[in-house]
């Protein structure tokens, strides 16, 4: 029906003019006025196709890079594997945590992906403000583009400044406080974990405080973490008032005091126990409410959870070098004049470890905590001490 009624009235308009036209005829008009309207009319014509087609030929070659797969407009794009694939190009979004969430815990069940993947480290900071070594990262990075991407989480009243030539640029993810020790700990990396899962080639996460450096070059890292058929999550089970004292009894039975773990906060996971963490609701109320402080939950929390439920997929050690030795709430902070070459080979020649069940010297990736100052002096003297 519609058409018929369109075409219709479009006869009646035709009809219309028709009889204007007629009507005007009657009235004596110059030929040359008539004729001169004629050729306005002509010109206008041609000139309105020429501009139409230059328009185009234009927009076609501005826009090459943006629009190069599809000439049609965005909304008549079918729906494609890439457009399903492709990271989020901006990191900042209005998903509040829930939202954030559940839409990280998605997860496939075919496991051979149909495409070249190629898989990538999440380097996830989890800072105060600035990172003050910044710049030996960039060294570490350089040149590894396709293998890494690198997750931001900083106090929300920190407004960073990074050139946007810089690996750190654009990389802050929406942030909310933090307070040692605390949930709001927890929630920040978990906030961190969820970001970096919306990036589907991000296969390990680790996590990563602004006073650390990396001890190894990339492609060391990269192997290291890649080969591993274990993720390096510390979890150990110490008696004492610093471990087992720290166990609240109204957790059993969901957590015994025999499953109870402690481990170092800085951790390394694969994608699996990525999303296992993020979609936690079982523990969760738990440790919330029963592991207050001082039970330091950041401790504690994911290295028990992962234990129950996947012990097998753990290496039970973190692949970050600290030291407690000098005792007290905080490890030691080292500066220029400790950072010697004989430091860092103590390091990575210290206690053998396994890997993938074989004993190994090479136990560490990175190490904590490095004072702002020794900057300099680790940018002259990288390559000697970490060989990038
Ligand atoms: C996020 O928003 C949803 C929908 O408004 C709401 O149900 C949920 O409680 C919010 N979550 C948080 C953590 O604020
Ligand atoms: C804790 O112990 C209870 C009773 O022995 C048992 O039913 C429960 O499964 C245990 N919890 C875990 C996480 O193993
Ligand atoms: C880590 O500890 C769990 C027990 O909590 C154990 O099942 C697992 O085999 C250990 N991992 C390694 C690599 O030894
Ligand atoms: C670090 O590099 C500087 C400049 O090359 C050099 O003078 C210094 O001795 C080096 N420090 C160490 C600990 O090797």
């Amino acid at each position: 029906m519609l058409p018929k009624v369109g075409s219709s009235s479009l006869l009646e308009e035709g009809k219309e003019s028709s009889v204007r036209t007629t009507n005007q005829s009657h009235r004596p008009f110059p030929l040359r006025i008539l004729q001169f309207l004629l050729l306005l009319l002509g010109l206008g014509i041609l000139v309105s196709f020429l501009s139409m087609y230059a328009s185009r030929h234009l927009k076609l070659q501005n826009d090459v890079p943006v629009i190069h797969s599809s000439f049609q407009p965005c909304v008549e794009e079918p729906l494609s594997l890439r457009s399903w694939i492709r990271p989020p190009a901006n990191l900042l979004h209005k998903m509040n945590d829930t939202e954030l969430f559940w839409r990280a815990s998605f997860a496939p069940k075919i496991k051979k992906y149909p495409f070249k993947r190629m898989p990538k480290i999440a380097f996830m900071f989890l800072a105060k403000g600035n990172l003050p070594l910044a710049p030996l990262w960039e060294r570490f990075f350089k040149g590894n583009e396709k293998l890494y991407s690198i997750y931001v989480h900083s106090l929300p009243s920190y407004q960073p400044d990074f050139q946007s030539s810089s690996v750190f640029y654009g990389r802050h993810i929406p942030s909310q406080a933090v307070e040692w020790g605390r949930m709001s700990m927890c929630d920040a990396e978990r906030r961190l974990l969820a970001n970096a899962l919306l990036d589907i080639s991000n296969e390990w996460f680790v996590l990563l405080s602004e006073a650390c450096i990396p001890l190894q070059s990339f492609s060391i890292v990269y192997r290291y973490i890649s080969r591993s058929r274990s993720s390096f999550m510390g979890a150990f089970d110490e008696p004492g008032p610093y471990g087992r004292g720290r166990y609240n009894r109204n957790m059993s039975p969901l957590v015994n005091l025999t499953d109870w773990r402690k481990g170092s906060q800085w951790f390394e996971v694969n994608r699996k126990l990525a999303v296992d963490v993020v979609a936690d609701t079982t523990y969760y109320p738990t440790f919330e409410q029963f592991c207050r402080p001082s039970c330091y939950v950041d401790e504690h929390y994911f290295p028990t959870m992962l234990s129950i439920k996947s012990p097998h997929l753990l290496a039970n050690r973190s692949l970050t070098w600290v030291d407690w030795s000098r005792g007290g709430a905080h490890p030691a902070t080292f500066g220029k004049a400790d950072l010697t070459a004989e430091f860092f080979k103590k390091i990575s020649e210290g206690q053998p470890c396994l890997y993938n069940n074989q004993p190994t010297s090479v136990c560490f990736l990175f190490a904590r905590k490095i004072a702002p100052s020794a900057l300099d002096h680790l940018l002259e003297n990288s390559s000697k001490f970490f060989g990038y």
